[in-house]
């Protein structure tokens, strides 16, 4: 069996799998990350280890510890874990939907120069990425910035606290900043530029590769066998859509987690041509396979919209009874239109001063109206990310994945929204499944994804209703049209 672990945003998730790639069992611990000011956000990559071994504890109640043949982990991307040099934890990770380094981003930018910034890493630089986090810590924390001996993610976290490795692979290193996505290694250029030091950033690895063995004691703990292999492991959107058999250019990925992304491999290397027809809030990374890409278009809240709504407005209903309220509403929700900026937008905006909206309140809105709304304003930021995708990728098909997609009517919404028919994953705790898989090909028991997913993947098809495409046509222009009228840019 294979041990797959994802270090998500609300909670810790492990899975194994079996031989064939199906699920065997698979166990969660929650948490919430911390809002400390509006706009930050922040987590103690510490509780990310608790959270993992207490999940292992429940995963293996019922099953025998002593049959995983190999780990592989994912998880958020960009959240900066940063170690001393006796591997002590600095401060609390500054994560992924974070918003305090706009002014941090435009000084790179500036110093660089923003064409040549894009051509070294193919991205633009936005306030998420661990690149401003580390210049914002040399003003705003120096003797945190003093201390750095290792910058890497949640994922190389918990491989280190599994094997006593430090390393990376290229699907996180591509959300650095730092990183030449080109040539899959660290971009020497920016690092000199910024004078930074070298020796903070990991050894890279490919995602499949094996960088150590779990330590003796983790694996008494654990009650693994001795000399367990474990992978680089991936980031979370690239190991999702590698558990969801989304790795050539034919099919892309749409998930509904915390964030909300659409993801498509693209064809070839990207080049300096390539990057010319792709709208700079798209992000080009290294996709969790030697020699493969992916584009992706990213909303910050995405379901996390629907759990903040349920905490700002303290409402006791569960998922289950919120969605029912929304399916009594109709498409449109009477004229009432959100938007989801609830902490700033990359895709298409890259605007970390955007702010969420409720737009067209009247006397008839009731709390169901207010649900679907913030369902279907989602559903339109993802629109936005792809119609970005079109204009670069020609994919046949998606596969839609994520906590969201459980409700029937929100992966409804989101085909009508698009417009477009959607393969709906049975592969929920598609990161997790995807780590696992890597470490079946690391180990060399699977050569390609597919081998694993081909027989498990059970997608019911979900096809736009027209009317309703029709109406949300509309909607979306002006939803499109809110932003433009508020944007302070
Ligand atoms: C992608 C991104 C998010 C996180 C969430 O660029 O920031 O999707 O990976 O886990």
């Amino acid at each position: 069996m294979f041990l797959g672990i994802d270090i998500g945003s609300g909670g810790t998730k492990v899975i194994l799998l079996n031989k064939e790639g199906q699920l065997v069992e698979a166990s969660e611990i929650s948490y919430s990350f911390d809002v400390p000011k509006e706009g930050w956000s922040e987590h103690d990559p510490n509780e990310w280890w608790t959270a993992t071994l207490k999940a292992l504890t429940k995963l293996f109640e019922y099953n025998d510890p002593a049959k995983v043949e190999a780990i592989g982990v994912t998880g958020q991307m960009h959240s900066s874990v940063l170690l001393d040099s006796q591997g002590a934890v600095i401060r609390k990770a500054i994560l992924w939907n974070d918003q305090r380094t706009e002014v941090e981003c435009k000084e790179v930018l500036n110093h660089i120069g923003e064409d040549k910034y894009r051509t070294l890493t193919m991205n633009t630089l936005f306030p998420g990425f661990t690149l401003p986090k580390i210049m914002w810590l040399k003003k705003n924390e120096p003797e945190h910035y003093e201390r750095i001996s290792t910058v890497f993610m949640p994922k190389d976290f918990i491989n280190y606290k599994l094997t006593g490795v430090v390393a990376t692979d290229v699907t996180d290193a591509s959300g650095t900043g730092i990183f030449d996505v080109y040539n899959r290694e660290w971009n020497s250029n920016i690092i000199e530029e910024l004078e930074l030091n070298p020796e903070w950033f990991p050894p890279l690895y490919e995602s499949v590769e094996v960088i150590g063995k779990v330590k003796h004691a983790v694996a008494k703990a654990i009650g693994l066998k001795e000399g367990i292999p474990v992978i680089a492991g991936a980031a979370d959107n690239a190991a999702a859509a590698i558990g969801n058999g989304v790795f050539k250019e034919d099919k892309g990925l749409i998930s509904i987690g915390t964030s909300g992304v659409v993801l498509v491999p693209i064809k070839n290397r990207p080049d300096k041509e390539f990057l010319t027809k792709t709208n700079s809030s798209l992000h080009i990374f290294c996709h969790a396979l030697p020699n493969t890409w992916y584009a992706m278009g990213v909303t910050l809240t995405a379901g996390e919209s629907l759990k903040w709504f349920r905490h700002a407005f303290e409402i006791e209903d569960d998922f289950q009874s919120l969605i029912m309220k929304a399916k009594a509403v109709g498409p449109g929700s009477g004229g009432l239109i959100f938007t989801p900026y609830l902490s700033g937008e990359r895709t298409p905006h890259n605007d970390s001063n955007a702010r969420g909206v409720f737009y067209g309140m009247n006397l008839t809105h009731r709390k169901g109206h207010f649900i679907r709304s913030v369902m279907e304003g989602v559903s339109y930021s993802l629109k936005d990310c792809h119609e970005l995708i079109k204009n670069i990728a020609t994919v046949d098909s998606f596969v839609i994945t994520g906590g969201a997609v459980k409700s029937e009517l929100w992966s409804q919404i989101l085909a009508d929204v698009l417009g477009v028919s959607l393969k709906k994953s049975a592969q929920f705790e598609g990161p997790a499944i995807g780590a696992a898989i890597l470490a079946g090909i690391g180990v060399d028991h699977w050569k390609t994804p597919d081998e694993a997913t081909e027989k498990v993947m059970n997608k019911d098809l979900i096809t736009p209703n027209e009317e309703h495409c029709d109406l949300y046509e509309e909607s979306f222009t002006k939803y499109q049209d809110i932003y433009k009228k508020l944007s302070a840019k």
